[in-house]
Order: structure tokens, then C-alpha cells, then sequence
């Protein structure tokens, strides 16, 4: 048989021409480095989640904004995408076949990545938001806002390393860092600063890690940055760590108790509150009924202005004479006052408006006061810091351009003062103030170690989140909080070098959750745990030979 002649090209029937495989209608923007491409990959892409092959020579770094651009199909448009992970791809270190080399001594013979067949990185992650551009190649340009993701990226689409000015839009940064709070950088993009716009201590923040992950390092960091705009701050420190901190930029210290310098007035305390923390008070009694109405009278008729024990004893007995209440509760009652007088903190005059228009940052140190006290200060200077900032919001209503005063209350330790009970009375006055904060002209910045533990109300009303590495129950705990943030970097935060956190924003001032490195801190950081092993040294246990076990077995 004579075999038939061998085809020409021109015989073959061409199913898919180069032409048509090359999906080059519009070629990716001059300027943006192709790094990867989309593959079908466990149900993806999808409208939410996409992965890409890398390419051998490129790395990405966990939380990094990528774009994929659409030029395929002809559309000039980029849908950004956030590596949640990464993994690589490479079945010759199956175990199996990593033994078998082993053992027959061939080492780690087979090509490397990008020569190999069989080894490959995957990256994946969330979609993110669309950005369209208008011209094409080099005169390619961003045109209109960024937009909801809507079309779907698809399998063979570049995957492209975004310039700073176009990750900074996706995230809501600003340019500028005198526009804004410089707060660190974007992890992995060193030359992309973290700038953050002011308005976000006005819609309050949460600050949260593990111990020793830098919260208060970066309660610093605010505060630097809220000083810069001359924001007067009052920080409660509720381990005294700020002391250093705060004197260097000269603002008000007290360690408290410090009966010279500080003392809530009575017209700071509610009535229930005064009976509350008045020593072996029994509410419902005619003595402690008493004691209430006295100071009710006297809140009512000072008006907010300052009184003292000596005016709330004569009420007590003005009251007393028009109740007929005579005897043994009416010297109960100037008994139990008497007893609160001892109270350190109880019945000066600190004027928490005054010190903050003085020294712009107050701080005060409540180490050494038991829980009780710090909580009773919190509640009372949340309710000052309130009721200014109300006073000021109506004289700018009233077109008063002096008024222009904002000022933000700190707490490092949040979940002590407010705890998630909502009978405790600084749990309530935090809510109050996370809920009026932004009308009453008082941001609050709220630090705690254990979220979970803090008032979830309030932590809802923090539109800015500050997220270090956690523990796996606390983050369970803010799930519903982290916004955007893929939990997956999330739980990559304990991997992560210190100082790096997940910022995340319900608000338009954070548009999409992203890594942050806090910047190095201007200010000298104190609070560092105590060199208690700095002096000692390590002897053997000298153990009486009576008590040894070996006798005791005998
Ligand atoms: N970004 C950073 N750069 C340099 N040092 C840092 C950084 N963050 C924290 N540190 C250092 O790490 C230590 C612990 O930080 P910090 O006190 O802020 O932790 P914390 O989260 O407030 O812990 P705790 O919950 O126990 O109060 C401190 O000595 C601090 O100076
Ligand atoms: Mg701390």
C-alpha cells in the first residue's frame, strides 16, 4: 500500500486561529507591570473571589490590591483584587516522591518554578471594586469614580502591580500627608503613606490586638497626629503607659489619687451614681432617699457649676426639715457623706474644659485606682466632654465662628470602663457618646486587648477599626465589625511582623479594608513591661532532707 501523501499546512482545518487565541483588543495601560493571569480555579473566578497564576520572578504580599484588566473583551476597565493568600503548586515534594529522592539520593533534582511543568503559585482573594480607564496604551488614563464590581473578571486575564496613586484611591487615602493623619504605610508598599482623612476621630475608632501587639504604641500615633491638628484630647491611661508620652508634647499629667490636683465635683456625679459609690449606702432607705434628693436640688440649682460637700450637708438638712425627717437618718446620711469625703477623688473641682483648652492633652493616669474610680472618672468625663461639645455645636448653629471646638476622649483598656454590662454607668455614657458623638463635637478612640469583652454597641459605633493580631475567639467576637476585611488576613495577623494591623472603615473615609505598618512613634514610648529578672540570678532550690521525696518513698 503506498502511503498517502502528507498534508499541507493549508489543509489543516484551523479551529482557532493565533489571531483569535491572542485576545489582544486592547493591550494593558503603559505602566502597569503584568505579573500573573486569572485561572479557573475551586469555582473561581466569580463576582466575588478570583485567583491567578504568578508568574516565577514575582511575589505578592498578603492584603497587596492587584488589578485584572478587562482589555480581552475590549473593555477598558481594571477590577481590583486583594491577595488573601497565596499558595504554591508542586507535586515533585509530594511526600511520596520527596522520600523516594531521598533515599536513592537524587536531592531536589527537577526544575525549578517557571521551568517545571508541574510547579506553580496560585494567589487568591476577594474582588475588591472596578475602575475604568479612557485612551488606550500609553495615553490610558483612570476615568469616573471607582464602582461596584459588575463584571466578571475571567480565566486568561493579565493580572497587573497597581501604581500607589491607584491602590491609595481604592483604599480612601489621601495624597497628602499635611491633609490628613499619617498614621504608617500600606504594608508591602513602603512608599505608599497611610494618610488618613482627620474626619475619622470624629466617627470614633477602635483599637484592638492581643497584649504586647502595640495598641497603646499606636494610641500614641493618634494622638501625635491629633495634637498636629490641635485636637484636645483627654486620655484616660488606664495602665499609666501615656506619662512620658504625654509630658513631651506638654500636656497635663496626674497620677492619680492626687487630691491638689484632681477631684470630681459633686455636679459631675449623678444622684444614682453619688449613692452608688457612697460607702455602705442602702438603696431605698429614708437616709439614702435623702442624700438623692439633697443632690438632685442641688444639680438642678447650680446648673452645672461646682458645688461642694459642705453645700450638699446643708441641703441635706434643708431637705430633711421639709420631709420631717429627723432622728437617726438624718445623722445616717451626714455619716455616710462624711465617709465619701475620704474618697481621693470624690469632691474637688477639676474642671476637665478648662485643663483640656489649657494644655490641649490631659492625661489621666488611673493605675493606681481601683476599677470602681476609673469607671466613676470615665462615665464623668464623657459626660463633660459631651456636654461642652453640645454647647459648642448649638453657638456654631447659632452662627458663632468661634466655636469651631472638637475634642476626642481616649480610653486604652476600653473594655474596663466600658464593659459589655449595660448596667455599668460608664458602659452607658460610651454608648451615649459613641451613638451623639459626631454632633456632640467628641470623637472617641477606644483601645482594648479583648473586644469581646468591650460593649458591642459601642464597639459597632467605631466606623474606624484598628485590628491587630487576635486571638480566634475575639475575632469570632468582631466579625461583624470588620467590615470588608477578608477574615483570612485576619487570621494572618500573628503572622505578621509587629506593628502591622487590618484597618477597616463602615464609613466612606476607609473604602475597603487594607494592611497597615504603623509608623515609627515621634513621641518617646513608655510602658514597658518591668525588668523584674534584671537584678536576680538563678540558684538550685535548696530542699530539707527531711521532705525530699526519695526519703518519703523510703
Ligand atoms: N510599631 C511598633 N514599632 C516599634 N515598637 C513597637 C511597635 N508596636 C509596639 N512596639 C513595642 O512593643 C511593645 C508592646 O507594645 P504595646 O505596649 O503598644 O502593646 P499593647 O498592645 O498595648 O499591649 P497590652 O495589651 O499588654 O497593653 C512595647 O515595648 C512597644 O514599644
Ligand atoms: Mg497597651
Amino acid at each position: 500500500m503506498t502511503p498517502s501523501p502528507r498534508p499541507s499546512e493549508s489543509d489543516i482545518p484551523v479551529l482557532v486561529s493565533d489571531k483569535e487565541s491572542q485576545h489582544s483588543t486592547l493591550p494593558v495601560p503603559t505602566g502597569f507591570e503584568v505579573i500573573g493571569r486569572i485561572v479557573h480555579w475551586e469555582a473561581t473566578p466569580s463576582f466575588t473571589e478570583a485567583a491567578a497564576l504568578l508568574n516565577a520572578d514575582c511575589d505578592v504580599e498578603p492584603g497587596q490590591f492587584l488589578g485584572v484588566w478587562h482589555g480581552n473583551r475590549g473593555e477598558p476597565l481594571l477590577t481590583i483584587i486583594q491577595v488573601a493568600n497565596c499558595r504554591e503548586v508542586n507535586p515533585n515534594e509530594d511526600p511520596e516522591l520527596a522520600v523516594a529522592r531521598d533515599r536513592l539520593g537524587l536531592g531536589t533534582a527537577y526544575a525549578r518554578e517557571g521551568i517545571s511543568t508541574r510547579i506553580f503559585r496560585l494567589l487568591e482573594g476577594p474582588t475588591v471594586e472596578e475602575l475604568r480607564f479612557s485612551g488606550v496604551a500609553d495615553s490610558c488614563a483612570l476615568s469616573g469614580p471607582a464602582a461596584a464590581v459588575q463584571r466578571l473578571v475571567r480565566a486568561g486575564d493579565p493580572v497587573v502591580l497597581l501604581s500607589p496613586e491607584v491602590i491609595a484611591r481604592t483604599i480612601g487615602l489621601l495624597p497628602d500627608g499635611d491633609a490628613g493623619l499619617e498614621v504608617g504605610h500600606v504594608y508591602g508598599s513602603p512608599s505608599l503613606a497611610a494618610v488618613m482623612p482627620p474626619e475619622i476621630f470624629q466617627m470614633h475608632i477602635s483599637v484592638s490586638g492581643n497584649p504586647g501587639k502595640g495598641k497603646s504604641y499606636f494610641l500614641g500615633v493618634l494622638m501625635e497626629e491629633a495634637r498636629k491638628w490641635n485636637i484636645p484630647i483627654l486620655l484616660l491611661d488606664v495602665n499609666g503607659e501615656m506619662a512620658d508620652t504625654a509630658r513631651s508634647v506638654g500636656g497635663l499629667v496626674i497620677t492619680l489619687p492626687n487630691r491638689e490636683q484632681f477631684g470630681l465635683s459633686l455636679s459631675l456625679i449623678t444622684s444614682p451614681e453619688l449613692i452608688q459609690i457612697t460607702p455602705n449606702v442602702q438603696e431605698g432607705t429614708v437616709y439614702a432617699e435623702l442624700i438623692e434628693l439633697a443632690h438632685e436640688r442641688l444639680k438642678n440649682a447650680s446648673k452645672g457649676q461646682h458645688f461642694a460637700f459642705t453645700d450638699l450637708h446643708k441641703m441635706i438638712d434643708e431637705v430633711a426639715q421639709q420631709q420631717d425627717v429627723k432622728g437617726s437618718s438624718l445623722g445616717i446620711a451626714h455619716g455616710r457623706l462624711r465617709a465619701l469625703e475620704q474618697d481621693p477623688i470624690v469632691g474637688g473641682n477639676f474642671n476637665f474644659i478648662d485643663q483640656l483648652v489649657q494644655n490641649g492633652l490631659v492625661v489621666l493616669d488611673c493605675r493606681f485606682l481601683s476599677l470602681r474610680q476609673t469607671r466613676l472618672i470615665a462615665a464623668a468625663g464623657a459626660r463633660e466632654l459631651q456636654r461642652y461639645g453640645r454647647e459648642m455645636a448649638q453657638a456654631s448653629a447659632r452662627g458663632d465662628k468661634t466655636s469651631d471646638w472638637f475634642s476626642v476622649l481616649m480610653v486604652d483598656e476600653a473594655h474596663q470602663v466600658a464593659p459589655n454590662d449595660e448596667n455599668v454607668v460608664s458602659s452607658q455614657v460610651m454608648f451615649e457618646l459613641a451613638r451623639m458623638g459626631r454632633h456632640v463635637r467628641t470623637g472617641l478612640v477606644l483601645s482594648s486587648q479583648s473586644p469581646a469583652d468591650l460593649n458591642s454597641s459601642v464597639l459597632k459605633r467605631t466606623q474606624t477599626r484598628f485590628i491587630f493580631a487576635l486571638e480566634k475567639d475575639q475575632i469570632r467576637a468582631i466579625q461583624g465589625v470588620t467590615a470588608d476585611l477578608d477574615e483570612r488576613l485576619l487570621a494572618q495577623l500573628p503572622k505578621l511582623p509587629r506593628g502591622v494591623c487590618a484597618v477597616s472603615g463602615s464609613s466612606e473615609l476607609v473604602r475597603h479594608g487594607f494592611l497597615m505598618e504603623v509608623r515609627p512613634r515621634e513621641t518617646p514610648v513608655g510602658g514597658s513591661t518591668p525588668k523584674v529578672f534584671a537584678g536576680r540570678s538563678k540558684a538550685s532550690l535548696k530542699v530539707k532532707s527531711g521532705d525530699s521525696p526519695s526519703k518519703k518513698g523510703a
